[in-house]
């Protein structure tokens, strides 16, 4: 039996067309498969490989916990290295009021900690959350996703969510004393890259104090450098209650965190003791990889450069009629095309050639490009004249 066979027989599959490419190894901008083939990958596993694959420096720091220790003990108990330069990391890049890091799995339990958190540091139960939305896969992040087909099969969710339109003033009311927690994704990845205005977050942001909800936001997506500052919320000239990471945090391996002040983050250790608990959230071996991460985004990524290499790649389309519009924040891209059918075609044209994009979950006539952060110039634009081949040899089929 074919390795591709086997998978599809035996492992769970997610759609009823995965991509199939059998992988036999990454490196950089780079994924290389087993028939010889070569894949620019201008997807990163979705704002994952921000510093691209396989990065000397997250290699060296996994190889160097490796022969330390593995897993331990369950998170929260002892003391690991690992752990402790993470947060030293990132406590160096966060805002003050932002103190205390609560290490989990992935970016699901991160948002399930954070709605948690919530509810326990106010003593309401009602969430608000916003159309569009994505924040995962579970009861309960699926409860505060805004995507009704994705969801309507696995109803009774959580009850007492309340979703406002996204970007929408006078929507803003509807968040009241009865609020525990508001959730937003700082930049809607899954919506299609929906950047709110400055003018809704700082109306968002007052309303929350005004009614004492908490005000969360998702940067699992679009945080880690991604938009072209470490944060999202960077870019509003706000300060969240609680903010959750994932994603690209672990530089390759797979990581969640719960970012809130130290005094928050301590409601979990009474009434009751263990208000959120994890075997394997802060891992010392992840920790390693993502300690590293963040220490080369900090040291390594030019937010200027980024902001001008990404302009001038998204320059490089404004002749092609066929993309409709560009929603681009950073290096974080939505390429809009007349449907839903022109979208496959051209991904499907871009794999023929060597080229990873991806699709949205809720919105379907756009594909995505989240390249490496760290990509060359020279390769992205590479990159866009692939693209712009696969759109022309595609028109009109
Ligand atoms: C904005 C956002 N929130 C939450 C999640 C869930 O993260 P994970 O898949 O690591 O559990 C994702 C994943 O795509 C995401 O994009």
């Amino acid at each position: 039996m074919s390795e591709r066979q086997f998978f599809l027989d035996h492992l769970g599959q997610t759609t009823p067309f995965p991509f199939l490419i059998e992988v036999e190894r990454a490196e950089g901008n780079y994924i290389y498969a087993k028939d010889g083939k070569s894949y620019l990958d201008m997807i990163a596993g979705v704002a994952v490989n921000n510093i691209g694959h396989r990065h000397p420096k997250v290699v060296s720091a996994l190889k160097n916990q490796i022969d330390q220790y593995l897993h331990v003990m369950v998170y929260g108990e002892f003391i690991q290295d690992s752990q402790q330069r993470l947060v030293k990391e990132l406590l160096e890049v966060l805002p003050e009021e932002l103190d205390g890091v609560y290490i989990v799995n992935s970016g699901t339990e991160a948002i399930e900690a954070a709605l948690k958190l919530a509810k326990r540091v106010t003593g309401r139960t009602e969430l608000v959350s916003f159309r569009g939305s994505y924040h995962g896969s579970t009861h309960g992040s699926m409860s505060v996703s805004g995507n009704e087909v994705k969801k309507l099969a696995f109803r009774p969710l959580l009850p007492d969510v309340q979703f406002l339109t996204h970007n929408h003033l006078a929507d803003l009311e509807r968040i009241t004393e009865k609020t525990a927690g508001v959730i937003l994704e700082t930049i809607q990845g899954d919506a299609g890259v929906r950047k709110p205005s400055v003018t809704f977050m700082k109306a968002l942001r007052q309303r929350c104090d005004e009614v004492g909800a908490m005000l969360i936001l998702d940067e699992i997506q679009c945080g880690m450098g991604r938009t072209g500052k470490m944060f999202a919320f960077e870019h509003f000239g706000i300060i969240p209650d609680i903010v959750t990471l994932g994603k690209a945090l672990g530089g390759g391996m797979p990581i969640g965190a719960l970012v809130a002040s130290q005094s928050r983050l301590n409601e979990f250790t009474h009434a009751p003791m263990l208000g959120h608990i994890t075997t394997f959230g802060g891992h010392p071996v992840i920790c390693s990889a993502a300690a590293a991460a963040v220490h080369v985004l900090k040291t390594e990524i030019s937010w200027p450069e980024l902001e001008a290499k990404a302009q001038r790649f998204e320059d490089r389309f404004k002749e092609q009629k066929e993309i409709k519009e560009i929603r681009r924040v950073g290096m974080m891209f939505a390429f809009d095309m007349e449907s839903a059918e022109r979208v496959e075609k051209v991904v499907t044209k871009c794999m023929e050639k060597g080229l990873i994009t991806f699709w949205f979950l809720s919105h379907p006539y756009s594909f995505r490009l989240s390249p490496p952060l760290n990509m060359e110039e020279s390769v992205l634009m590479h990159a866009a004249d692939l693209i712009i081949g696969a759109i022309d040899e595609t028109a009109g089929y």
